[in-house]
């Protein structure tokens, strides 16, 4: 090969480098890169199944306030429940007085560590925004959707909370509807109670390979 013969096909590779580094470039994409976002998905991915799997009961809290940031948090994050027909069929009142968070005490017996609890969130079902007719009570299941969120949420933040059971019981509802002059259309599932936790007990494993089926259920 002559030197004019040399200089052309160097020529040439050169271009196609610079076309091929000119493309990853644009794109976005160079090995680095791909490592890195591959290891931020695998993390970010972590980070949720261990925060479900962290997530407890908390019963006894701190005297601290819940900053108003945290509490937007939580709120937005049960907003973005899945619901029937994305009927989002609820409304959430936030107490973080003292003489409410003490008469919602008194309402379910096993509810006491409002007494001592900075924060509640009591998740209710609205009837006005409700399934007309058959599929109605699917407000349960998205009022629950949108307290498990809640509920991890708070853990996300390193606060605890505890679900405390209202519907179906006739006397839990009437005593929260009267402590928090619930219009008629508000029906409260539950009281969340929350703040930051001055206990640390351990998750329960609950994982049970017998109550799993896989296409039909054997005896
Ligand atoms: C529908 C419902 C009602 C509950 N009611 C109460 C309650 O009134 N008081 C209470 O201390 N915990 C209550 N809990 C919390 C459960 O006791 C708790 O979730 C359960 O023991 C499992 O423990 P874990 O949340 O730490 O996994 C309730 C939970 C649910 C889902």
């Amino acid at each position: 090969m002559n030197l004019q013969n040399k200089s052309i096909v160097l020529n040439i590779v050169l271009a196609v480098v610079v076309v091929v580094l000119g493309v990853r470039l644009v794109s976005g994409e160079t090995s680095t890169e791909n490592t890195a976002s591959e290891l931020k998905a695998v993390n970010a991915e972590q980070a949720v199944l261990d925060n479900i799997a962290t997530r407890t009961s908390i019963r006894n809290y701190e005297a601290r306030k819940v900053e108003k940031e945290k509490i937007e948090k939580m709120l937005r994050a049960a907003m973005a429940a899945p619901t029937a027909m994305n009927k989002q069929p609820w409304h959430f009142v936030v107490v973080d007085k003292r003489d409410v968070l003490d008469a919602l005490a008194e309402v379910n017996p096993y509810a006491k560590m409002l007494k001592k609890a900075p924060l509640a969130i009591v998740v209710c079902g609205d009837t006005d925004k409700m399934i007309e007719g058959g599929g109605r009570d699917f407000w349960i299941q998205d009022a629950s959707a949108a307290t498990e969120n809640l509920l991890l949420a708070a853990h996300a933040m390193g606060l605890g909370a505890v679900w405390t059971g209202a519907y179906p019981s006739e006397e839990r509802c009437k005593g929260i509807s009267v402590a928090l002059s619930l219009s008629d259309n508000l029906i409260p599932l539950n009281m969340i109670v929350i703040g930051y936790p001055a206990e640390n007990p351990q998750p329960k494993e609950k994982f049970k390979e017998e109550n799993i089926s896989y296409n039909v259920c054997e005896d």
